[in-house]
Order: structure tokens, then C-alpha cells, then sequence
């Protein structure tokens, strides 16, 4: 059986596996990310687009960020649509903090080619199958390439596997508290190849439901409609996801939603989801192996890196003076932000979609709520404040 030897043991090279190892070699500190995944595969999966201005100061500040800097899209401000009007939310007038697109899978482009130049240990394609004893010193990752089975031993390990992974589901019965809210609903996504309808994201709440005009870049739109959490993708020819998308963000007149060719279609349905504690002796969970957000509030990546600067933080105090402090609790300062987060993408997720059971009571507290939020500074400041999103801890 082959044998590795690290520091730190890493399970997913997602945003949050593949900063950490950047983040950790920046102290000096030696880990392999094991991805079940190839790499191609992890650099082309069209996920999550928007960065809170702390996730683009990590990544520039941590030396990742160059090509971010040179083709990203700076934002300073988002709207609301809502009857049939759009209202602009100004994010860097309201909080001095701007947000920028980038794909996620951008991101993991640039991570893995900073991880590369720097000769970090990258396994793709080598699928983590469980542990040997988190509680022990010396904790073992079993995973399985090429058809044997083979172990990296380590002083930690970071479960950054998603939400389906293997780290936090071999965590033993009764260590962990799952909260979890699933929503009855999905989001049907695009991406097309036609220059962005709005230059700044549109949140439109409409009769017939959630829709959100994004984007990739000045040709690439990314554009999404609620839908039912199963829809069938089947019965949604081009023509009537770029009818829905004009329905459902009509505005002033002169406002269209252009269509052009539809590159890739999905459905994802929308839950919040909490495990606690985040960690169990060695193994400390990261990212949505420990989280999910709705997306409505663009957080999922942004918690991911938040994540792991706490955890990189925590394990180069330990490895520079054997203080595990910052380790112990790694846990509690994670959760802090996360709930803050949850707290406010349930709430743009509550302002924003239909409900199914809604009754007409519930729209018309929606619209007073989105007329407050566009009309009152101190409500504005609030949905900017969260959106912009907080300062690292
Ligand atoms: C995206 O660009 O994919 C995106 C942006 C904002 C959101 C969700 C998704 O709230």
C-alpha cells in the first residue's frame, strides 16, 4: 500500500481545499489535496460567481489574485425589481465595499496553478473513502486511485468535500448537530452567450416567482429562474426560459432581457443547512461540507474562503508555537459568521421567491418589505452591509 506524509490532509479541491493549501504553504506548512475529482472536471463546473470584497482581498493579498484583478467585473451596486420597477440598492455609497464577479471555477483555476508553481501535491481523481481515527496524533485518509487503495497520513485533516463528502458523514453518531431548513423550490440556471441584459445583477420578486440576472463576463450572461426543486429541464426549451426571464423582470420600457444561445442548463434546489461543532479532533470541516446557504444572498464561496482563513490562521499558530488556542476555537468563530450569513441569505431568500402557500397577505408584506429596503437608507444599508459582506474575523 502507498504511504504519503504531510501536515495536513485535505479532502476537496474546491475554493475552500485549494486556498488552504495556498494559505498554509504561504506559512510554510505542507499538505496534499485528495480530489475525487479530475482536473479539468473541478476547473469547468459553472457554480457560484460572486466575491464579497474580503474574498478578493485574500486572493489578491495572498498573491492568487492577478488574473482576478486584470478580468473580474467590479459591482458597486445591485437592483430590486419589483411591480415592474427596478431600484438600485449602492452598495459602495452605502458601505464603501464593492463586489466582483468571478466564477468560481475561475477562482479554482487560479488556486490550482498557484498550488502547481509552488509544487504542492494535487491528487485528482483519488476518491477519499474514510478515516482511520480522527481522535488519534497521527490520523490517517484512506483513498482509493487507480483501483488500490492508498493513505496519506497527518497531523490534521480538512474535510473540504462538499456537502455530500465523505468527512463529515464518517464523523461518529452523535458528535454532530445538523439545523436544516429545505425550501420548496429549486433555481433553473443559465448560461448564454449574449452581453448581460442589466450591468449590475437584477433580484426580481414576481407573481410567477424568483428570477436573477447575472453574469460571467461582457458576453456571458448567467441567468436564473425559481422553479420546482425536481423541475424537469425537459420542458424548458430555450424559448420559454427567455420568455419567463422577460416576464418576470419586466420593467420600465426599453428593458429586455436579450436571448442568444444557451451553453449550459441546470436545477438546484435551494436549502440552509448547519452541522455544529465544526471540528472532532483532527478533522476540522470547511466550506459546505459544513454549510449550505441559498444562493440568494451570493454567499456559498465567500463563507467557503472565510472558513479556511480561520483554519489557516489557526493551524500556523500551532505549527509556529505549538499553541492550539486558535484551533480550539475554530468552531465557534466559523459558526458566528455563519449564522450571520444564514441569517440574512433566509431573509433575501423570504423577500425574494413565492412560497407556493402564499397568500396574498404574504405578497403584499414582500412588496412593503422591498419598498422599505429600497426606500429607507438604514433598511438599505443593512441589505448592503450583509451583501457586501462583513470583514473577515
Ligand atoms: C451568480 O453570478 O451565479 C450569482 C450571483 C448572485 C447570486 C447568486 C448567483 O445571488
Amino acid at each position: 500500500m502507498s504511504l504519503t506524509r504531510t501536515q495536513v490532509g485535505i479532502v476537496g479541491a474546491g475554493p475552500a481545499g485549494l486556498m488552504l493549501s495556498h494559505l498554509l504553504h504561504l506559512e510554510g506548512i505542507e499538505s496534499v489535496v485528495i480530489e475525487s475529482q479530475s482536473r479539468t472536471y473541478c476547473e469547468q463546473r459553472v457554480r457560484a460567481g460572486l466575491l464579497e470584497q474580503a474574498s478578493v482581498d485574500l486572493l489578491v493579498q495572498s498573491g492568487a489574485g492577478e488574473r482576478l484583478r486584470r478580468e473580474a467585473l467590479v459591482h458597486e451596486g445591485i437592483e430590486l425589481c419589483f411591480n415592474h420597477r427596478r431600484h438600485r440598492i449602492d452598495l459602495f455609497e452605502l458601505t464603501g465595499r464593492k463586489v466582483t464577479i468571478y466564477g468560481q471555477q475561475e477562482v479554482v483555476k487560479d488556486l490550482i496553478q498557484a498550488r502547481l508553481n509552488a509544487g504542492g501535491q494535487l491528487l485528482f481523481e483519488s476518491e477519499a473513502i474514510g478515516f482511520d481515527d480522527p481522535l488519534s496524533a497521527e490520523p490517517v485518509i484512506r483513498y482509493r486511485k487507480d483501483g488500490d487503495v492508498r493513505e496519506v497520513r497527518c497531523d490534521f485533516i480538512a474535510g473540504c468535500d462538499g456537502f455530500h463528502g465523505v468527512c463529515r458523514a464518517s464523523m461518529p453518531a452523535g458528535v454532530l448537530t445538523r439545523y436544516e431548513r429545505v425550501y420548496p423550490f429549486g433555481w433553473l440556471g443559465i448560461l448564454a452567450e449574449v452581453p448581460p441584459a442589466s450591468k449590475e445583477l437584477v433580484y426580481a420578486n414576481h407573481e410567477r416567482g424568483f428570477a436573477l440576472l447575472t453574469m460571467r463576463s461582457l458576453i456571458l450572461s448567467r441567468l436564473y429562474l425559481q422553479c420546482a426543486p425536481d423541475e424537469n429541464l425537459d420542458e424548458w426549451a430555450d424559448a420559454r426560459i427567455w420568455e419567463e426571464l422577460n416576464t418576470r423582470c419586466a420593467a420600465e420600457a426599453g428593458f429586455a432581457v436579450r436571448d442568444g444561445p444557451i451553453i449550459q442548463k441546470s436545477v438546484t434546489a435551494l436549502r440552509s443547512f448547519v452541522t455544529e461543532p465544526m471540528q472532532f479532533g483532527k478533522l476540522f470541516l470547511a466550506g459546505d461540507a459544513a454549510h449550505i446557504v441559498p444562493p440568494t444572498g451570493a454567499k456559498g464561496m465567500n463563507l467557503a474562503l472565510a472558513d479556511v482563513y480561520v483554519l489557516a490562521r489557526a493551524l500556523a499558530q500551532f505549527y509556529r508555537n505549538g499553541q492550539d488556542e486558535l484551533l480550539n476555537c475554530y468552531s465557534e468563530t466559523c459558526l458566528r459568521r455563519v449564522w450571520r450569513v444564514q441569517q440574512f441569505s433566509w431573509w433575501m431568500t423570504y423577500m425574494l421567491h413565492r412560497f407556493g402557500d402564499d397568500t396574498a397577505f404574504e405578497h403584499r408584506r414582500q412588496i412593503a418589505e422591498l419598498e422599505y429596503v429600497t426606500r429607507s437608507r438604514a433598511a438599505a444599508q443593512s441589505l448592503a452591509e450583509n451583501y457586501a459582506g462583513l470583514p473577515l474575523p
